[in-house]
């Protein structure tokens, strides 16, 4: 996934450009650019690395053009240099742009193109894009294929009929040298927002980019192009039907995209989660009742209670949600469920039963791999749900209906908000389901009188901070890790796995406890880390020979336990006490000291926290 900006106004572009590039670089960051256009001339500036590498060779003071495009990258043809950086430029020299996405069918293109007398710099599927409609900009034609009323209208056509070849998905912003005055955005697959200020318009991947210059939004649709000139703008199909564009309130703050003195936004996430917690469940729970109230899918619900099996579908983080959502529906609603990998589930040609509904879980709202999940499930004839964070994004309006997530934009590479989120509104539903089925009202209530309480639990774990700290310095330098957990607290286990891995870069396996016998105890070696949840909960006796089979062999317990425990200390090397709660709702407070764990091991690894190394934000290719 990449990050794109663009700008058309009455203010320098270069600054603004760097700025929405910050806000973006979360998104992807092997390597960087800008392109200005002014007096029908292109400065372009590119380079590997971070956008501070960019700065550096900039123009002081920066240059007047108040017409350009930037461009932050993860790289996925071609590696991260100089050459394969963004902004490309066609071979004409005429055409200049910048693309989140892929390009699939690129080198059956490049073939052509090259046949055709093109030249290529890159190894990038990009740079078949720019060539591509510098191809056609070439042709000097329009639709009737008499010459061009404009040079505006030719490049507006070129750029529709190199479109309409390409196979993929991106996000583009585009500018040609002769058109000086013109800037043009199109959105297929991969996400694009207009944000329309006071003769000033900007175009990026996301809100974060656009927020501090205008909260007026146009939310573009999936085949549609936006042409902007000095003051207005217009948008249309790619087969150049008008399209009314709709002006929608951007949904997020200033503040809530700064790290407000925190040193990283992970960190600042990991905090926030008693209050995004409260700001996910407000207003969705009559506790009078004990009634749960999904806005967004409570036409739904009837459709919902009769299902005869729920199919939810994520990656990564999201995955792991939606495994803890599996056992919510069956144990409270009775409803067989399952979770899959979008990944699998989009290959596999299920067999959706009649009556079966999907639940696709995505803080982005953009990752390819679920998006595809969802086309197969709809194909199939599926009623297809969403719980989405990102308002407006690809899967939030792909789906039939869904919940959002409102923890907010979650900046931070390492998912943490989200996920407590995401278990949040599956318990929510979960519970809903399970009192329309067959749980007693005084069930219900019980359950979400405890799951209002639990953002008050999570401060209590936030205050043992410095005491994870001090469990991660005395084990950072250990390279393999377990993490173990059984019913659950088992997909916390995989979580938990996740977080170390994907910041601090130490290997990790989570598992359930139970298995650690049929094989991976063969790996404890002395003085080995294994972090086991071991809350007060069903399986508690159990998992307490899980952890003397790990001591035994010399391994190290890190032991997540209840408040009160004194029972788990004996077989703890290090003990974290968190407050108790029913088994239902643990994965919402075992899982935050492994947030802080992780993100303690990484700070002492010195890392990146918020841009790990070959990570991004949300994947958007496959
Ligand atoms: C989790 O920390 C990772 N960032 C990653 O596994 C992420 O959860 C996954 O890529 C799914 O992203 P999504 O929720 O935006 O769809």
């Amino acid at each position: 996934m990449c990050g794109i900006v663009a700008y058309f106004g009455r203010k320098p572009a270069q600054p603004i450009l760097i700025e929405g590039l910050k806000r973006l670089e979360y998104r992807g960051y092997d390597s960087a650019g800008l392109a200005l256009l002014e007096h029908s001339d292109f400065s372009i500036y590119k380079t590997p690395g971070r956008i501070a590498n960019l700065e550096v060779i900039l123009p002081v003071p920066p240059q007047k053009a108040v017409l350009g495009i930037g461009h932050t990258r993860w790289a996925t043809h071609g590696q991260p240099n100089t050459t394969n950086a963004h902004p490309h430029v066609d071979y004409t020299g005429k055409i200049a742009l910048v693309h989140n996405g892929i390009i699939e069918n690129y080198a059956t293109l490049k073939k052509w193109l090259i046949k055709e007398g093109c030249t290529f710099k890159s190894e990038t599927d990009t740079e078949v894009a720019a060539n591509l409609i510098g191809y056609f900009y070439s042709k000097n034609q329009t639709r009737d294929g008499r010459g061009c009323p404009s040079e505006c209208d030719r490049f507006e056509w070129a750029v529709q009929q190199a479109i309409n070849e390409i196979v993929g998905t991106f996000g583009l912003a585009i500018l040609c040298r002769d058109c000086p005055e013109t800037l043009i955005g199109v959105k297929k697959g991969s996400p694009l927002i207009l944000g329309v200020g006071k003769n000033e318009f900007i175009i990026a991947s996301d809100a974060s980019a656009i927020i501090e210059h205008t909260s007026q939004a146009v939310y573009l649709s999936d085949g549609e192009m936006v042409t902007i000139c000095r003051d207005s703008f217009s948008t249309k199909t790619l087969s150049n039907e008008t399209v009314d564009a709709e002006l929608k309130e951007i949904e997020i703050s200033l503040d809530q995209i700064e790290l407000e003195g925190f040193s990283h936004y992970m960190q600042k996430e990991i905090a926030e989660q008693p209050a995004s917690l409260e700001t996910c469940l407000n207003g969705r729970i009559d506790l009078k009742n004990g009634r749960v109230v999904l806005g967004g899918i409570q036409s739904r619900l009837r459709e919902l209670t009769r299902t005869k099996r729920i199919i939810l579908t994520a990656c990564g983080t999201a995955w792991h949600a939606g495994l803890v959502g599996e056992f919510l529906f069956e144990q409270l609603a009775r409803i067989p469920a399952e979770v899959e990998y979008a990944s699998e589930f989009r290959y596999r040609n299920p067999i959706l039963e009649e009556g079966t509904v999907v639940i696709a879980i995505s803080q982005s709202g953009e990752t390819a791999d679920t998006l595809a999940a969802i086309e197969q499930a709809k194909e199939r004839g599926a009623t297809v749900l969403g719980a989405v964070n990102v308002v407006g994004s690809t899967i939030a309006r792909m789906t039939d209906a869904g919940v959002y997530l409102r923890v907010g934009p979650e900046i931070g590479v390492a998912s943490t908000k989200a996920f407590t989120a995401q278990v949040a509104v599956l318990s929510m539903l979960a519970i809903e389901l399970g009192r329309r089925r067959h749980l007693s009202n005084d069930v219900a209530e019980g359950l979400l009188k405890e799951l209002v309480a639990i953002p008050n639990k999570i401060k209590s774990i936030l205050t043992q901070s410095e005491i994870i700290r001090d469990i991660a310095a005395a084990n950072v330098d250990r390279e393999n890790w377990l993490f173990l957990g059984r019913g659950f607290n088992y997909p916390v286990a995989l979580e938990g796995a996740l977080k170390l891995k994907e910041i601090s870069y130490i290997h990790a396996e989570g598992l359930p406890a139970a298995e650690m016998k049929h094989g991976p105890i063969a790996l404890i070696t002395d003085g080995m880390p294994a972090v086991f949840i071991a809350t007060r909960c069903a399986q508690y006796d159990k998992i307490i020979g899980n952890i003397e089979e790990v001591r035994a062999r010399g391994g190290r317990t890190i032991v997540v336990a209840t408040e009160g425990d004194e029972q788990i200390r004996p077989y703890a090397d290090h003990v974290i006490y968190i407050p108790d709660t029913c088994d239902y709702f643990q994965p919402l407070l075992t899982v935050v000291p492994l947030q802080i764990l992780a993100y303690h091991a990484a700070v002492l690894h010195g890392h990146d926290v918020d841009k790990p190394r070959n990570l991004a934000k949300s994947v958007t290719v496959e």
